[in-house]
């Protein structure tokens, strides 16, 4: 298990465990997270699983060109520490991660 650690669009603070191999969408919606509503089931189409990295740990993985695609063309308010959550994979070096939600 893994500790993610969500900012609400409120400002509310979750944390969150999350099961190593699931996405940090999968992981933040099964918790109720507010903020990301992974309209289109993580398929990289929607944006709507928006989230920037305010404190990372370690390095992610560089995102895959449809997770740029995405947030180029869909996400409102982009920025360089944007990423789509359902593209993240939980791994134990994700531990105590901090992810700012957008949301709508
Ligand atoms: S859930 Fe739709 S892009 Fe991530």
């Amino acid at each position: 298990m893994t500790k993610l650690v969500f900012i609400e669009p409120s400002g509310n603070r979750r944390e969150i465990t999350a099961t190593v191999g699931e996405s940090v969408m999968q992981a933040a919606t099964a918790n109720g997270v507010v903020g990301i509503d992974a309209e289109c089931g993580g398929s990289c189409m929607c944006a709507t699983c928006h989230c920037l990295v305010i404190e990372p740990p370690n390095p992610l993985p560089d995102m895959q060109s449809d997770e740029a695609d995405t947030l180029e063309f869909t996400a409102e308010d982009m920025k360089d520490n944007s990423r789509l959550t359902c593209q993240v994979t939980v791994t134990p070096e994700l531990e105590g991660i901090v992810f700012q939600v957008i949301g709508r």
